[in-house]
């Protein structure tokens, strides 16, 4: 049995790559869709819930499926540099395809607006860092503007091979359910991951050979049908940064999710054309809700994500309240990040350690105590 390579290796004839093309990959894609147990009981809920726990992948988010495809495109076309804009795990996986691959990697982030895990990732990658003033719309504004004078690839997910990267994650839900479930709901920032899921699955209830309809003529890379259907598409957004979702850019968008902390989405249209094709729905958490959720899952069933991640099964738990999401459906949520790409957000939210003596007394005190609580 040959071990599994990476996700271009595994999709290759649904990916725009050539035989000769020079793979860059860290394995990344092959991420576990988690059957939520005990949470649906709890709430007494008819449904099944999955969570595609994309923090899993090399650098800890969804970003390294995009990231293999737009760095290995860049090499191929000759490119020695890239350049992204990040609230975060986008540089984080940026500075580690280009340290794989041997390139330069130039990284705009929010000064002070980033969690400190994909802050030391970017870092300790050896990318060149930027922080500025300002805010990660400004970023991606500078970035496109300095591609024009400079001799840089963009590889933010305005790169069409980033969407391309991304595509998969929908053709591994449809081979892991044996086809597309009934919702598959996800947090939504700069909109390039909800349009990338619509591309998979619409990719996948293709049966023709070449562009069609679907693609809307972009896409030669159909290769036969692996679904039935599409999901009916839910994306989420941060009350602070919800401009898909009012209908209207956020000059100043605010959120402990930092990851999405976004006024002005490059994907804006697409993300809006999925929604409508799907018959689906943008809706909206507060902060409040999205720690909660975060701590209810990491505490319930064992998975930890970071809070933007939490946004997507937060707002389905919302939906479900709400008679919005049926009883019997089937739901997929991408969990985008690991929880430990934030610790600042996860210790400030938790009961604090106890430090007693290094006694067997103190310890049993605390056990006992601990016990009888129960
Ligand atoms: N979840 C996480 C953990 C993210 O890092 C992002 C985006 C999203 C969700 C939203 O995805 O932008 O495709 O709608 N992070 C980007 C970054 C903006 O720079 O890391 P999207």
């Amino acid at each position: 049995m040959r071990s599994y390579r990476g996700l271009i290796e595994k999709y290759r004839d649904r990916l725009p790559v050539a035989p000769d093309t020079p793979v860059v990959s860290l394995n990344e894609g092959d991420t576990p869709l988690v059957e939520l147990r005990n949470l649906p009981r709890l709430l007494r809920r008819n449904v099944s819930i999955y969570v595609k726990f994309e923090g899993l992948n090399p650098t800890g988010s969804f970003k390294d499926r995009g990231m293999t495809m737009a760095v290995t495109k860049a090499v191929e076309s000759g490119a020695k540099a890239i350049i992204c804009a990040s609230t975060g795990n986008t540089s984080a996986a940026a500075a580690a395809y280009a340290a794989r691959a041997g390139i330069t990697c130039f990284v705009l982030i929010p000064e002070g607006k980033i969690a400190l895990g994909k802050l030391s990732q970017a870092m300790m990658h050896g990318s060149v860092v930027i922080q500025i003033r300002g805010n990660f719309d400004d970023g991606m504004r500078l970035v496109q503007e300095v591609a024009q004078t400079t001799p840089v690839n963009i590889v933010n997910s305005i790169n069409p091979f980033r969407l391309q990267g991304q595509k998969t994650v929908a053709f591994e839900v449809i081979e892991a359910l044996g086809d597309a479930p009934d919702y598959h709901a996800l947090p939504v920032g700069n909109a390039g991951n909800i349009t990338a899921h619509w591309i998979g699955y619409s990719e996948a209830v293709c049966e023709n050979t070449r562009a069609c309809a679907f693609c809307q003529g972009n896409c030669g890379f159909h290769r036969g049908r692996l679904a039935t259907r599409r999901p009916i598409m839910l994306g989420y957004q941060a009350s602070g940064a919800a401009p898909i979702v009012r209908g209207r850019v956020v000059e100043n968008p605010e959120t402990v999710a930092t990851a999405i902390r976004i006024g002005n989405p490059v994907s804006w249209q697409q993300a809006v054309a999925a929604k409508e094709e799907s018959g689906g729905w943008f809706g909206e958490c507060s902060d409040e809700e999205i720690l909660h959720v975060q701590k209810l899952l990491a505490q319930t069933e064992g998975v930890f994500c970071e809070p933007a991640s939490a946004v997507s099964l937060a707002g389905v738990l919302k939906d479900l309240e709400l008679g919005r999401i049926g009883e019997g459906s089937t739901i997929v949520c991408t969990l985008t990040g690991h929880g430990l790409k934030d610790p600042d957000a996860a210790i400030a939210q938790s009961v604090q350690p106890l430090t007693v003596d290094a006694e067997l007394d103190a310890i049993e005190r605390v056990i006992r105590e601990r016990l009888l609580q129960v």
